[in-house]
């Protein structure tokens, strides 16, 4: 019982975006990101209320979606981690970055544009998530866009999947094990739980990474963007056979 107790609530570990960011690089190539970045400039260019030539790129981790988004846009990145941080600037050296909490940065530049990819799920209670989309809405121009998309909502939600993605780069193969738990469906957050199995030219290294994330319905997400002050347009993308509800949210 007292094991049980001390095991109940795992703390989060984040050696992904820190002391284990060097395998970032290894989980997919910049390339596969190339769809996602045309289906979020198409909805840029459908809903936005302005002419868009700059974007922040809010989480914007090791900079795939920049490398991609910097074709139509001049693209600015911001990011927690100082190390992801590095990643992105040694990929899209041309580019400007500052770090930041997306919940609380201030930056002395406002944007057309803002992308949130698969970053907001870190917002693990709803004042997070209420006060990431204002501080996103404070720095965008009027008539400009927000596009971000759900990683996972109420609906989606799959208890206790597992998915498993092995990859490899200079002499390192890399399988990446991905469960998802939520221990409490009635509250707003979930379990991510990372084992990295690391072969360094057949050597293994084994690693774990654990996160408590967010998880909001529809309604939810629909209520706050709304209530943040934005028009919004709700739309599906497709990757890998799972569907994903895209939020395009202009701001008046
Ligand atoms: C799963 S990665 C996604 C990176 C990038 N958007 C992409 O799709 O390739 C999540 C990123 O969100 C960042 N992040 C987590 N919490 C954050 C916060 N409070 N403010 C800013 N960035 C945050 C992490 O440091 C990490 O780089």
């Amino acid at each position: 019982m007292p094991c049980l107790q001390v095991r109940k609530n795992p703390k989060t570990t984040n050696h992904l975006y820190n002391d284990l960011a060097w395998l970032w690089p290894v989980w997919g190539d910049a390339a596969d990101y190339a769809d996602y970045c045309r289906h979020v400039t198409g909805l840029i260019r459908q809903h936005a209320g302005r002419r868009v030539s700059t974007l922040l790129d809010i989480g914007c981790g090791g900079g795939k979606n920049i490398l991609n988004l910097k074709k139509e846009y001049t693209v600015t990145g911001m990011d927690l981690s100082p190390v992801m941080l590095a990643q992105a600037k040694q990929l899209n050296p041309e580019c400007a970055f500052f770090q930041g909490d997306m919940r609380s940065f201030s930056h002395d530049q406002t944007f057309d544009a803002i992308l949130m990819d698969d970053a907001i799920s870190y917002m693990n209670c709803r004042k997070d998530f209420e006060v990431a989309f204002r501080t996103a809405h404070a720095h965008l121009k009027p008539g400009g866009v927000m596009v971000v998309t759900a990683d996972v909502t109420k609906e989606t939600f799959q208890q206790n999947h597992t998915t498993t993605t092995p990859a490899s780069r200079d002499g390192l193969e890399v399988v990446f094990v991905e469960n998802v738990y939520d221990p409490d469906p009635t509250d707003d957050q979930y379990e991510t739980t990372i084992v990295y199995l690391i072969r360094d030219h057949g050597r293994l290294l084994i690693e774990t990474d654990h996160w408590i994330l967010g998880v909001f319905s529809l309604d939810t997400w629909r209520t706050v963007l709304r209530e943040t002050g934005f028009g919004v347009h709700e739309g599906k993308y497709t990757l890998n056979g799972e569907n994903y509800t895209t939020f395009t949210c202009v701001k008046s």
